[in-house]
């Protein structure tokens, strides 16, 4: 039952199986509540006593939104207006936040800037391409491992692409990414550390600003960052998550990330799973190429 002043018990629509998902219920997101029995679950699309369908995030609760019902914090959701699709906006939400918040409130990009996305084949890193256009960007170098997904990007808006694990990948990164001025980094690992190193030594103009933002750690928690790298280039490098960017930062960016996914601005791949076939859901391992929706 909702007690707090800001609580409300919503009826759940639909809820992304997202990587934090899961590592939230296995204890190894920093963000986790450190306490079992858990229902899993960040984030959702419902609907509460008063009407109106809400996106929802859920701070570290045990009470997650993979349930018919759960407890939100109205504070931590916005108003969706309707219709709209509960299933898309649940599955492209967490994925789309994590390009859209820094771009817009952390590295403010410029109209016509470059961004390289690294990691460009997961959900997220698809997404980050296509608001990284929509924010402006002139150019988008997207880099991945997956062929087939990675040919989907061109029409998603990718300027140029690299094959991640190819021999001539970071040459080629180094050459391509010469001018750009944001990286947005799913991978991290050894893998950002070589394209770092890649990047700095062929940087067009050595002062010129790059920042680099680490999202997340596909390849690995910890990075070698080379110190020549660092001082070759006017190179910065900021983390974008939950504690780095404010409470306030995020929620600020909701309500037009909202109206963006629900008029299709971009392409989300999505399907929906019903509630009770959660566990065959939760072993079943997609990749980057469909987010599941859990829908009670
Ligand atoms: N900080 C934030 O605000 C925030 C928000 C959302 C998500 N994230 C993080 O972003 C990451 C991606 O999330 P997602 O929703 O896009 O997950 P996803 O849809 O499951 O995609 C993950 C992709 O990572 C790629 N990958 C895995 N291991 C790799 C490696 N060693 N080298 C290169 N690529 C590798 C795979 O691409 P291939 O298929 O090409 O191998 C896979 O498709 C996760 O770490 C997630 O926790 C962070």
């Amino acid at each position: 039952m909702a007690k707090g002043e800001h609580e409300m018990v919503v009826r759940v629509l639909a809820s992304g199986l997202h990587p934090t998902v899961r590592t939230r219920a296995s204890g190894s997101h920093y963000t986790g509540a450190g306490q079992l029995p858990l229902v899993p679950g960040v984030d959702g699309v419902g609907r509460g006593p008063d009407g109106l369908l809400r996106y929802f995030a859920l701070g570290p609760t045990a009470l997650g939104a993979m349930a018919e019902r759960t407890v939100i914090d109205t504070r931590l959701s916005v108003v969706v207006p309707e219709p709209a699709d509960a299933v898309t906006l649940a599955a492209a939400m967490n994925p789309a936040l994590s390009s859209w918040v820094p771009l817009r409130s952390r590295v403010r990009l410029e109209a016509g800037q470059g961004v390289l996305v690294l990691g460009a084949t997961g959900q997220a890193g698809r997404l980050a391409v296509q608001v990284a256009r929509r924010l402006g960007a002139g150019v988008v170098i997207a880099a991945g491992r997956n062929p087939e997904q990675l040919a989907r990007l061109p029409q998603l808006g990718a300027s140029a692409l690299v094959r991640l694990g190819e021999p001539d990948a970071d040459p080629a990164l180094g050459e391509l990414g010469a001018g750009v001025d944001v990286v947005l980094d799913y991978v991290w690992g050894d893998t950002a550390a070589r394209v770092m190193a890649a990047l700095a030594s062929h940087r067009s103009e050595p002062t010129r600003p790059l920042t680099w933002v680490h999202i997340g750690s596909m390849a690995g928690p910890t990075a070698p960052i080379p110190g020549a790298a660092l001082r070759s280039a006017r190179l910065q490098v900021i983390g974008s998550g939950q504690g780095s960017n404010s409470p306030s930062q995020i929620l600020a960016q909701l309500p037009d990330l909202v109206l963006a996914i629900r008029q299709g601005a971009f392409e989300v791949d999505a399907r929906a799973v019903p509630l009770p076939e959660v566990e065959q859901a939760w072993l079943d391992s997609t990749g980057g190429g469909q987010r599941l929706v859990l829908v009670p």
